[in-house]
């Protein structure tokens, strides 16, 4: 049964990848996961930083259930006025900065960002977007045109027009910025670069230049938002805020949604010339608006973003060894670079076999992540990393 299954999965599933992951996976709790033969694994990357509460935290999970048995898809976003939807804008609204006032729900992060640089264009009447190198920002067009990784992109062009790169963390690039330029988007922390940290000068030209220029910022906080960093979003480690903040990810506990969020004033231009400006058919589905909900609650309620900071300096305490040649960490956001790419591969498979979930970085080949839940066990840090520092060993 289980094999004709893991046929059935490279067979009639499309794949991305000729070499999977390929867990065979019974149910997820915690920190943990289980394999269909009953094999407990250690999840130390929280389905790509998603899992930030732990997987089916009680209170997600009751969250869920109560809007279950309430009521599923209704009528597309924007017509109804559905409770579930309206309170979470307003729980959005009392953790940003008061500008940050108006939430548009959608159903991923790609798509977050898409109507943030639709949103951007319409409101400033200008067509120039920059962005930064290394960056990802989504995989449908529009995201994939704004994403600084050329070996994603050549074979998908052409893409969007008068797109331009900016290198991260270099200031004198960002004279690019002048008044013909829309949108710069920005992820504060590169996460598939392999955990990049904007320094806190860059962030504050950054943010001097749009306001000279009235070029919108837009900070995709899809992978570093919800408590990911040690605070609830990383813009607050420098004080610097967006114009427009997208959110996915961490932000459904587990279900699929994103959020664009900006200034009710800059929202409002999806209203007219054209009207509905932007649509999605299932975007603030009231089942993922419970869950997002009641992950802003467990952050808060658990202190996951104190959290997140003291078990972050964990890792990087436990995390010694020849082989490892460079880390870079905020909060649980945490790269680890080795030698090269064939030994990241043996290693990720070393930890399988000894049950530690480790995974690899989209633009980045020879480091590997840690993203687990922010409410890990501390002895589940420990083990897992005495699993990766043997696995170093072997490998
Ligand atoms: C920073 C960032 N932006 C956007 C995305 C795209 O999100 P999604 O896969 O939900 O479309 C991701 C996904 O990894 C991401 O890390």
């Amino acid at each position: 049964m289980s094999l004709e299954k893991e046929h059935l999965f490279y067979d009639r599933l499309a794949q991305t990848t000729d070499s999977p992951y390929g867990l065979h996976l019974e149910k997820a709790e915690g920190s943990h996961v289980w394999d269909v033969t009953g094999k407990k694994y250690l999840d130390f990357v929280a389905g790509i930083a998603v899992a930030n509460v732990g997987h089916r935290h009680p209170k997600l999970v009751r969250a869920i259930e109560d809007q279950l048995n309430k009521y599923l898809h209704t009528m597309v976003y924007g017509e109804y006025i559905q409770d579930v939807q309206v309170s979470l804008a307003d729980k959005l609204t009392q953790i940003l900065p008061p500008h940050l006032n108006c939430t548009y729900l959608v159903n991923s992060g790609t798509e977050a960002n898409e109507a943030a640089l639709k949103l951007a264009k319409r409101h400033t009447g200008r067509t120039r977007l920059l962005s930064f190198r290394k960056s990802y920002h989504g995989s449908t067009h529009g995201s994939l045109s704004v994403s600084g990784n050329e070996e994603k992109k050549y074979a998908f062009r052409p893409l969007l027009p008068e797109v331009q790169f900016m290198e991260f963390n270099k200031i004198k690039d960002l004279n690019l910025i002048d008044t013909s330029v829309a949108a710069v988007i920005i992820e504060v922390i590169q996460g598939d670069a392999g955990v990049r940290i904007a320094d806190q000068s860059f962030m504050t030209e950054l943010r001097k230049k749009c306001d000279e220029s009235g070029a919108l910022l837009i900070m995709d906080e899809i992978q570093s938002g919800m408590g990911r960093t040690g605070k609830m979003f990383s813009f607050e480690h420098y004080g610097i805020f967006p114009d427009i903040l997208t959110l996915a990810k961490g932000f459904g506990g587990g279900l699929p949604i994103g959020a664009m969020i900006a200034n009710k004033s800059v929202m409002g231009d999806f209203t007219h010339k054209p009207p509905l400006g932007h649509i999605t058919t299932f975007g603030g589905n009231p089942l993922s608006c419970a869950a997002a909900g009641a992950v802003i609650d467990i952050l808060h309620s658990e202190k996951l973003c104190d959290k997140a900071i003291e078990k972050g300096e964990l890792f990087k305490s436990l995390l010694s060894h020849p082989k490892i040649k460079a880390i870079r960490q905020i909060g649980l956001m945490i790269a680890v670079d080795l030698e090269n790419e064939s030994e990241l591969c043996r290693l990720i498979d070393y930890c399988k076999e000894n049950g530690v979930i480790i995974y690899r970085f989209l633009s980045h080949p020879y480091s590997f992540r840690i993203s687990p839940p922010l409410n890990i066990d501390d002895e589940d840090i420990r083990s897992g990393v005495k699993i990766i520092l043997e696995g170093l060993e072997q490998c």
